[in-house]
């Protein structure tokens, strides 16, 4: 609680009114910090405009991404590179609503509905399918295991990827908000300069959100 109070207070002291307008733009569908999860679906229909392939190295194609966040993690994985001679790869990118559905009902099928609910988001709540999610291996694994927060490139990553526009989006101490378990491969884009305060705050996506609002509800009452 101290910890939300806190970030809040820093939110608002670094914000202009102006800021708070264009954070809330991209808190609307196609924005970069629009909020999906299972309190906030998308609709079947929902697929971004602007999905390219990435230029890195990956296990299949199925590893689209919006613009922006491909460039970022270009930016991720040429750095990886240069910086400590790491090899990422890129596993699942973009989703469709019908293939999150598949996935979902695979792992129902195997692990029953309770387990599969905290594992894998059901059709319509993944960030899959907005095209701001990237799930990442190593070169030499890539089978998205808890393991990986625990190479020296998932570490790298879990400290590095802001620069590039990405958070850890389901970190073990937030399951209860996210609603999922830990996640250390999962990286999703929300441009730099947030990507950034998410990573000195260290709070879910979801508390930033709602600060977020909270400030702009703030500067909206005091006449900012
Ligand atoms: N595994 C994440 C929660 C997803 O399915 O989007
Ligand atoms: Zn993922």
């Amino acid at each position: 609680m101290l910890q939300k109070l806190f970030s809040l207070l820093m939110i608002l002291v670094s914000l202009g009114s102006g800021t708070l307008r264009e954070y809330a733009d991209q808190m609307n569908l196609g924005g970069y910090l629009f909020l999906v999860n299972r309190d906030y679906p998308l609709t079947a229909d929902y697929v971004p405009q602007d999905l390219v392939m990435p230029d890195v190295k990956r296990v299949s194609d199925a590893v689209l991404l919006r613009r922006d966040a491909a460039s970022g993690l270009e930016g991720l994985f040429t750095a990886a590179k240069d910086e400590k001679g790491f090899v990422l790869t890129a596993v699942s990118g973009y989703r469709s609503y019908s293939t999150q559905n598949a996935i979902f009902a695979r792992k129902v099928a195997s692990v029953g509905r309770q387990k599969a609910m905290l594992l894998v988001a059901p059709p319509g709540c993944s960030e899959h399918q907005l095209g701001l999610a990237m799930d990442i291996g190593t070169s030499r694994d890539h089978s998205l295991t808890f393991a990986f927060g625990e190479t020296d490139e998932g570490k790298w990553v879990a400290e590095n990827c802001w620069r590039f526009g990405f958070i850890i989006r389901y970190k073990d101490e937030w399951t209860d908000v996210t609603g999922y378990s830990y996640e250390p491969w999962h990286l999703r884009f929300v441009g730099v300069d947030h990507a950034r305060r998410i990573h000195e705050s260290d709070i879910p996506f979801e508390y930033y959100i709602e600060q977020l609002k909270e400030a702009r509800f703030e500067a909206a009452m005091s006449g900012l």
